[in-house]
């Protein structure tokens, strides 16, 4: 029996003490250039709601949802190979570390000691570097859990990595719960004071990819406050009021509706591509957003316990990738919500640490849940 056989038979047979239905399965997906394996896990919860993640990148390969007849249907960009992953492409459904999101010039001091990390991203660093956590491979332990199936992956971050001090121990376990939630714990351990902003990068479309663009998905987040950016889309600092402002999303509207208003804000991020400071009483996981479609019935609720969440309009698709069922992806034809802390934090004291000192443990959870009316 092969080692996959192994794995499918003893999933299903774990699962089944608990339910009919949940299931893990793996297959081989492909092969790195230096010959390392890669693995693909479907998981299926009971009401047959289905989430495939590489080791890969811990990249959300599919994610299905059903809309408001039950019809079930993949709501995030992917490819359906390997190699067009590796061919390179902007973080699709990836695990983002060590650090989501920009550092200013690529640089942090810490405990008196200059850090200089890779620089990626017009002088500064952007999600992890040159070759962060989107582009490891993570080993993966597939276990039955009451809420439902859930993927362990586990990667060890070596001391320097893309300029970063301290060896990091990272655990992401996704959970497909049996409440239509994808579940993500993130858990992170450094052997030196160090940096850690985890987030996923997943890009959604609730109508399904390659379609029709999201900017008539309407859009709440819970926050009052956003983070300007300079031209750099690296936070000046301010916290500045959504009130008045094309971040104004208290309320449920389509993104469009002011995505093309005359804004500063708007035209460095070419649409929306800011950090949003959400409304939370702690740290305990806590409503961030909810996205509807109508056209489907899809919604997808936002829960998490960091304080930030950082909407991406997809601004930087232009239709040469394509993905899918061969279904190019366009200009916003997707959105982004990565729960995060905010950009550029190891140099803004003012805003939430993101520091990790060895007898500390980084854990944080986000959730993404869907719904249908
Ligand atoms: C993040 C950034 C964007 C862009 C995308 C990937 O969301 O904030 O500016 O880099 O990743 O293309």
């Amino acid at each position: 029996m092969s080692r996959n056989e192994a794995v499918i038979i003893r999933s299903v047979l774990t699962m089944s003490l608990h339910t009919p239905t949940a299931a893990i399965i793996e297959k081989p997906f492909g092969t790195l250039a230096d010959g390392r394996g890669v693995d693909l896990y479907l998981l299926t919860n009971d009401n047959g709601m289905q989430a495939s993640i590489t080791t890969y990148g811990g990249i959300i390969v599919s994610l299905t949802a059903p809309d408001r007849n039950g019809v079930f249907a993949d709501v995030v960009l992917g490819f359906d190979n390997l190699d067009d992953y590796l061919a390179g492409h902007p973080y699709l459904g990836a695990v983002i570390g060590r650090y989501a999101n920009r550092i200013g010039k690529g640089t942090f001091t810490l405990d008196d000691q200059t850090y200089d990390l890779a620089r990626n991203n017009s002088g500064n660093h952007l999600h992890g570097g040159i070759a962060g956590f989107d582009k490891a491979l993570w080993s993966a332990r597939p276990r039955s859990r009451p809420e439902g199936p859930q993927l362990r992956l586990t990667c060890v971050s070596a001391d320097g990595e893309e300029g970063y001090p301290g060896r990091l121990d990272v655990t992401v376990d996704y959970t497909l719960t049996h409440e239509n939630e994808l579940r993500i714990d993130y858990r992170a351990t450094t052997d030196k004071p160090t940096h850690v902003n985890l987030t996923n990068h997943s890009y959604f479309n609730l109508s399904g990819p390659g379609g029709r663009d999201i900017l008539s998905h309407e859009m709440l987040v819970n926050a009052d406050h956003f983070t300007p950016v300079d031209e750099g889309l690296i936070p000046t600092g301010e916290i500045r009021e959504v009130e008045g402002t094309p971040m104004d999303f208290r309320t449920p509207h389509a993104i469009g509706t002011r995505i093309e208003d005359d804004d500063e804000q708007l035209q460095f991020g070419d649409g929306y591509d800011h950090n949003w400071i959400l409304n939370k009483p702690d740290t305990d996981p806590s409503f961030a957003a909810r996205v509807f479609d109508p056209t489907t019935g899809r919604v997808m609720e936002v829960v998490t316990s960091e304080p930030g969440v950082q909407l991406y309009s997809g601004n930087f698709l232009d239709g040469s990738l394509t993905g899918k069922e061969g279904k190019a992806y366009g200009r916003r034809c997707a959105l982004c919500l990565e729960t995060q802390h905010f950009p550029d934090s190891p140099n803004r004291p003012e805003f939430p640490t993101t520091m990790l000192r060895p007898d500390d443990v980084h854990e944080t959870t986000s959730i993404y849940r869907f719904l249908a009316r």
